[in-house]
């Protein structure tokens, strides 16, 4: 028997490391679970107004999203507890260091395999909530976690964050190869 709650809550959840430039072109990065794909190229995160991350990105409309890693968990999680507002060298405390995107005005973390480079198109503001969507404009991805010139997902040891237990957890083995598994049903 399933039973009713009053409140729903959405899982899993991506943790999406943020890369920003602030105003003095120091890097910044935060971690946001609230985003995802909107259609074939675009992104949408859903930002806090009172975040240094909302002010850079409506500063530069340009930022990078990399993908936490169970190996690098607790830099990830770091800069999802302290703000660039009160932290001046919030990267550099948790070990993480930067390189310039070629594609956008924004840093790529090097300990982090996989970034997508995205470029806004719209920012909806909403009381304390800042919605918004870019253009995925490039990605860059470790050789590390290539396999035939692609990246694979299997090297890269993504997280997902569970909402309702509140901790991280390592995304697993395939189950099944998409759109194909579900055709024995034809
Ligand atoms: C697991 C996790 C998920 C988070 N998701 C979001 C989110 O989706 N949106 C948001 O505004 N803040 C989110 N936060 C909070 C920000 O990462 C945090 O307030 C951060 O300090 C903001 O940094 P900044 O002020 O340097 O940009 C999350 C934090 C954690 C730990």
């Amino acid at each position: 028997m399933k039973l009713s709650f009053e409140k729903g809550i959405f899982a899993p959840l991506p943790v999406l490391i943020i890369g920003t430039y602030n105003a003095d072109g120091t890097p910044n990065a935060m971690n946001a679970a609230w985003g995802g794909q909107v259609g074939m190229s675009q992104i949408s995160v859903s930002l806090a107004g009172s975040h240094r991350t909302t002010d850079n990105i409506k500063l530069n409309r340009e930022f990078t999203v990399a993908y936490a890693t169970a190996e690098q968990i607790a830099a990830c999680d770091y800069v999802g507890v302290v703000s660039g507002n009160n932290i001046e060298n919030k990267l550099e405390k948790c070990g993480f260091t930067v390189t310039k995107s070629d594609k956008v005005n924004a840093p790529v973390i090097d300990q982090l395999p996989v970034t997508i480079e995205c470029r806004v198109i719209d920012i909806q503001e909403e009381f304390n909530e800042t919605r918004v969507v870019a253009e995925v404009v490039g990605l860059k991805a470790d050789e590390s976690v290539l396999t035939d010139g692609k990246v694979d997902y299997s090297k890269v040891g993504l997280v997902i964050y569970d909402t309702a237990a509140k901790c991280y957890r390592k995304v697993g083995e395939s189950v099944a190869a998409a759109r194909s598994v579900g055709k024995k049903f034809e």
